[in-house]
């Protein structure tokens, strides 16, 4: 049967497939955004667009969308990846910390509350670890590390979890590194591969935590309409690779040469402060993920780097 959801973040990577896919399946979609008229543009047909800044998550006209809503999905938060000055570390904070609050704040007010709530986090939730091709592997039930991303992620997932006192259904998504063509981290990856200068960041043996952007979308829609999930899920590949096989595969998927190594400068040129999560990385599995039953469709680093090249535009 089709859902009424409303959505945060359709216009960044992940909720704009997400969008895509909500409306071809008949979904009623509302979206929150902060620019409600170019998101008219970018976000055809969508049931209601109301105006929510996630960095502030001020009470307005968007809060009356959320009753009658079956789910909230909530993808909001400005990029990790930029230059980070303090006031930007904020900003990284509040629009995800803050907006999660304040939408768990409007479902309170609704009389009539949504059944879920599908809620972003990130696994920078376990902090990264150190460069050894045989760490230990990150599933769902590891501690939280106590860095800043780790800490962002314990306080977003922590104003989502407060939904449940009302009866809210929430499945947290600590999301890998999503790979799609379209934005993203391999856009900036694929761009010293593109001239002649790719190949593993530093000594290669970090391991690298990836998600094709369709098993993304899929999962949150599985997550969605599976009545039985809740708690935190890890959205990335079964199969992690350290960032030397990386290295490899793309080089192989774009016919270049991978023996380069890319220097920490280099990346934090590409990636700003948020580098480091890349460049320390993490070996993390998706255990409650497959043990709900989701399928990925690209468990493995060549087939989905080929399909997503193939599909690059
Ligand atoms: N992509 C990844 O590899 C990845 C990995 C791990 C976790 N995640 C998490 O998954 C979520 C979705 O990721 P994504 O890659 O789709 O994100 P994205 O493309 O960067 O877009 C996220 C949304 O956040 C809102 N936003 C951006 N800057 C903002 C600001 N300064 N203040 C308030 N809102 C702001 C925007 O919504 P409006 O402009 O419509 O208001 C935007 O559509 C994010 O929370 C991200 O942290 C992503």
């Amino acid at each position: 049967m089709a859902k009424t959801i409303v959505l945060t973040g359709a216009t960044g990577l992940i909720g704009g497939e997400l969008f895509k896919r909500l409306t071809k399946r008949g979904d009623k979609v509302r979206v929150l955004v902060r620019n409600p008229e170019t998101a008219k543009e970018k976000l055809k047909g969508a049931d209601a667009y109301a105006k929510w800044d996630a960095a502030t998550g001020a009470g307005g006209e968007w809060e009356k969308l959320i009753g009658g809503a079956d789910a909230v999905i909530n993808l909001a938060g400005a990029p990790v990846a930029a230059r980070w000055t303090a006031e930007y570390k904020q900003l990284i904070s509040d629009s995800r910390v803050a907006g999660t609050r304040s939408l768990v704040q409007a479902m309170e007010k609704a009389a009539e509350k949504p059944r879920t709530l599908i809620n972003g986090s990130a696994i920078g939730y376990y902090g990264t670890q150190p460069h050894l091709p045989d760490v230990m592997e990150l599933s769902e039930s590891a501690s939280p590390a106590i860095d800043f991303l780790a800490k962002v992620c314990v306080d977003w997932e922590a104003e989502a979890i407060k939904a449940e006192k009302l009866g809210v259904r929430v499945a947290r998504v600590r999301t890998g590194v999503v790979l799609s063509t379209k934005d993203g981290a391999l856009q900036r990856l694929i761009t010293p591969f593109n001239l002649f200068v790719g190949g593993p960041i530093g000594d290669g043996e970090q391991w690298f935590s990836w998600i094709h952007i369709d098993d993304e979308v899929n999962l949150i829609l599985y997550l969605l309409d599976t009545e039985s999930a809740s708690g935190a899920f890890n959205a990335s590949a079964p199969q992690p690779v350290t960032m030397k096989n990386f290295a490899r595969a793309l080089g192989a998927a774009l016919s270049r040469p991978s023996f380069f190594s890319v220097p920490k400068q280099a990346l934090a040129l590409l990636f700003g402060e948020g580098a480091e999560a890349v460049a320390e990385g993490q070996r993390v599995v998706p255990k409650r993920t497959l043990e709900a039953g989701f399928k990925f469709a690209y468990p493995a680093l060549p087939a989905a780097l080929k399909d997503i090249l193939a599909h690059e535009k």
